[in-house]
């Protein structure tokens, strides 16, 4: 882990400084002592003191169940960070200013007269540290409560004040449509859409961001970026983890929910929309919809789920999903989904889109890859271009952070033969700054008011739908046979059978 620069060491010092500072305000971490806040939400929020970007007076309360005292909070809040944060060690000074303003609240999520108190204690900050009515409140607990807190965040009136209310909500928002519908119509009893921030943390992610800068900033990308040019996308979220203690979610949840209702989905409308006419939120996020809409429903040879057993990732033995914790040792739950998508408009039309994430796979690997069509002539013998490959486009998500571009280039020597090869962009070696957390920026985000980076109701809808027409086709499908992946491996069969039909394979990143 890297000591941070401070900002006037910084080379980078101009992407570095904000354009406007959010104003002072209290967040309120609803799961407070679990997982989330720990490892990623305290952290995030520490590296933001850390750079300067937090407003004075920002203060933190901690709502939760665990019965722990203001000093309880700051000491587990201190050794969450301390093990979690990216920069080590953590700048004493630093700390203890940023320790001053958190504060912690022991309550019941349905305790109506817990929210009274829980106002008190957010006036009473208001004068101490003049955060001026202005207020962040995190759902970071099981998605259960969210309903729960967002009813009784509206009952103690606190969604109403002179500054501004925001709502942060986590992931999973909902697990089907029916049940995402449900839960915005009580978000929007309480809150009004321009107040709500769904999270999907790929889009605080800096080279998701920079998905948007490649194709939009760069002139000569787009002319091509179409059916004419591109045979096809692969789009891959890999991972070489299991699904850890998570067994109890993840058998309600699987792939399908977990990653491709929104991290592919996201990276999918990235890659597909049309450049927006600004940066405007609603203009980002109105392209990103029309995408959503022209995705054709997936047919049923087109989908392929599957299930790890046991096996080895990186010399290590590890179990199967059904020897996993809290997982039924019969569940049918998939821990891997491919498919081919269409998108059907006048950019995309014919242009296959493969989509595919998976628990246990050969490595992590996220990444966009556009494959191009071959040249439309080749003016060189048969041998000299045996061995090439056609030109291919990857944005590196994670790891090694990046883009390259594969070509053709000539092999030094009196014979011409050609060879693929690699023009490469790596974020660590042009830029030898350590990218923020993507939970860095998207805490900023929300309390500059900027939801840009955040899903819409619509979108989250609508990427809902996809998800719930796939659950229909198995639904209808005997029993699938599971598990039908090595852990280590690259997925089931059927799915290398999925791409390989049309005359195509998966890339190994
Ligand atoms: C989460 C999923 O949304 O994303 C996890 O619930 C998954 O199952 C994680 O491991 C992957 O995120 P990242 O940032 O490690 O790619």
């Amino acid at each position: 882990m890297a000591q941070a620069p401070t900002l006037e060491q910084n080379p980078l010092r101009e992407g570095l400084v904000l354009p406007r500072s959010p104003d002072p305000n209290v967040m309120v971490i609803f799961g407070a002592s679990g997982d989330l806040t720990a490892r990623k939400l305290m952290p995030a929020l520490y590296n933001l003191a850390l750079n300067r970007y937090l407003p004075s007076g920002f203060s933190i309360v901690g709502a939760a169940i665990t019965p722990w005292s203001d000093e309880e909070f700051r000491k587990n809040m201190f050794d969450a960070v301390t093990r979690f944060s990216r920069t080590q060690p953590v700048d004493r000074a630093v700390w203890s200013s940023f320790a001053e303003g958190l504060y912690y609240l022991p309550l019941a999520f349905d305790d109506r007269d817990a929210y009274v108190r829980l106002k008190s204690c957010l006036e009473r900050i208001d004068q101490e540290r003049g955060t001026a009515e202005h207020r962040v409140y995190y759902m970071a607990t099981l998605p259960e409560f969210f309903p729960v807190i967002i009813r009784q965040l509206g009952t103690a009136g606190l969604q109403k004040c002179n500054g501004w209310a925001r709502v942060i909500i986590e992931k999973p928002f909902g697990h089907d449509l029916a049940s995402a519908r449900q839960l915005n119509e009580v978000v929007h009893t309480v809150f009004r859409e321009p107040q709500v921030y769904r999270i999907d943390h790929y889009l605080g992610k800096e080279t998701v961001q920079n998905t948007f800068v490649f194709r939009f900033a760069n002139g000569i990308f787009e002319p091509i970026w179409n059916r004419r040019y591109v045979d096809h996308v692969q789009i891959t979220v890999a991972e070489d983890i299991g699904i850890e203690r998570r067994g109890t979610y993840y058998e309600g949840a699987g792939a399908l929910r977990d990653i491709f209702q929104n991290h592919l989905l996201q990276l999918l409308s990235i890659t597909a929309m049309e450049p927006p006419a600004n940066f405007d939120a609603e203009i980002v996020r109105d392209e990103k919809v029309k995408v959503l809409r022209s995705i054709r429903p997936v047919m049923e040879g087109e989908v392929v789920r599957g299930q790890y057993g046991p096996g080895w990732v990186a010399g290590r033995e590890v179990k199967g999903y059904r020897e996993e914790e809290k997982v039924a040792p019969t569940s049918t739950v998939e821990t891997y989904v491919s498919m081919r998508l269409y998108v059907d408009n006048w950019r995309w039309a014919d242009t296959p889109f493969y989509l595919r994430t998976g628990k246990r796979l050969a490595s992590r690997a996220s990444e966009i890859a556009i494959q191009f069509k071959n040249a439309p002539h080749l003016p060189f013998q048969k041998t000299a271009v045996a061995g090439l490959n056609p030109n291919v486009l990857v944005m590196r998500i994670q790891p090694h952070e990046g883009t390259s571009l594969k070509v053709a280039a000539k092999i030094p020597g009196p014979v011409m033969r050609m060879r693929t090869v690699n023009m490469d962009f790596f974020y660590g070696s042009s830029f030898l700054v350590e990218s923020p957390d993507a939970y860095e920026r998207l805490i900023l985000d929300c309390m500059l008011g900027d939801p840009t980076l955040f899903a819409r109701e619509d979108e989250v809808e609508r990427a809902w739908g996809l998800a719930d027409h796939v659950e229909s086709i198995w639904a209808a499908q005997p029993r699938p046979s599971l598990p039908n992946y090595a852990a280590g491996s690259w997925g089931p069969e059927e799915a290398d059978a999925l791409i390989e039909r049309d005359g195509r394979r998966w890339r190994r990143p």
